[in-house]
């Protein structure tokens, strides 16, 4: 028996009432950014086995799912282009291609649905032979920081004239953010945004992604890893180093990236700067939730909810995540 006038929290909790007056944290469709794989052609839409309900889709289908999203709430998508073989090279070049793929997807998104915000991704990986997000220095020992951020910075400005209203570099090269901004605004596209992939991990939970692009030789398999330029998963004060540097450069969201197992990573961010921050469920953390839900192990509309509710409750202000569709759409129902 608790004694007269001992505390008794449960109060808060005693109906659903009281439980939605005194809730502290809330998502909102707005919150949540859609990324979708591109495909050249115009072939029936391509299933992703390891990111069941995700697809790659050609421009068109592209546009009409940009619409849907746009009439559910959601205000931002990240284009991904999933290109064929024989336009991988060692050098990327096709990322500079002024009518490559991801540039035609965003002048026929944008025309279609304007009010919808794209992000592109700024990285050579779905472009290079080898899978790495720049290109290698001639004994391929290690990639070249710096004719790579010369090429991402041309990435940009195609990405930005096409209509692009914000470039994400993903590529954690080092000085990139800064040169995109003056490239940006030397080519009169200031008003361009940039989300920083500021503290982006070397995840093992990026694998379904590398499936849909193609990009998965370079996930550890080749002498040079990933690691030389994605975070150590072990180094929260390294994280908090690039964040700074990428803020001081000239970012306007900075984005952590994975999100759920990078919860102390997003408070980190967000108690450190005034800027948006933005956290990225990535393809792992939504095929985990779906491989135990179809083993019938997890609850997966209760598991998405509290994931992402996770998140925002860590500090995110936008998640991008692969639920934001299904998300979505079940509000308006
Ligand atoms: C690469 C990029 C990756 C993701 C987004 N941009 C993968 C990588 O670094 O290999 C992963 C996203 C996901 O897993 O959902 N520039």
């Amino acid at each position: 028996m608790l004694n007269p006038g001992e505390p008794r929290p449960r109060r808060l909790r005693k109906n659903t009432a009281v439980r939605d007056l005194v809730r502290e944290t809330a998502i909102a469709s707005a919150d949540l950014i859609q990324p979708l794989f591109v495909i050249d052609g115009n072939g029936a839409p391509e299933d992703i086995s390891s990111m069941p309900g995700q697809q790659r889709l050609n421009t068109d289908d592209l546009c009409r799912e940009g619409k849907i999203l746009h009439e559910l709430g959601i205000r931002a998508v990240a284009l991904f282009p999933s290109l064929k073989s024989d336009l991988k090279s060692e050098d990327g070049a096709e990322a500079l291609n002024p009518e490559t793929l991801v540039l035609r997807a965003v002048r026929a998104l944008k025309a279609a649905v304007p009010e919808l915000q794209i992000l592109t991704d700024i990285a050579l990986d779905p472009y290079t032979t080898h899978g790495h997000d720049g290109v290698l220095t001639t004994d391929g020992s290690d990639v070249d920081n710096d004719r790579t951020v010369e090429i991402l910075s041309q990435m940009a400005v195609l990405n930005a004239e096409a209509g692009a209203d914000f470039v994400a570099p993903s590529d954690m090269m080092d000085g990139r953010v800064g040169a995109i901004r003056v490239a940006l605004d030397l080519a009169g596209l200031s008003s361009c945004g940039i989300v920083a992939y500021a503290a982006k991990f070397n995840s093992a939970y990026y694998g379904p992604f590398r499936d849909a692009v193609g990009s998965s030789k370079a996930a550890g398999t080749t002498l040079l890893s990933k690691a030389t330029y994605q975070l150590d998963p072990a180094n929260a004060r390294q994280a908090e180093r690039e964040l700074f540097l990428d803020e001081s450069e000239g970012a306007d969201i900075l984005m952590v990236k994975p999100a759920g197992p990078y919860l102390d990573i997003i408070r980190m961010t967000r108690e450190g700067t005034t800027l948006p921050v933005a956290a990225y469920q990535v393809s792992g953390e939504y095929a985990q939730i779906h491989a135990a839900a179809n083993a019938g192990w997890l609850d997966l509309k209760r598991c998405r909810d509290e994931s992402l509710l996770s998140i925002k409750r860590a500090g995110a202000d936008l998640i991008l995540t692969y639920f934001a569709k299904s998300w979505a759409s079940e509000q308006n129902s």
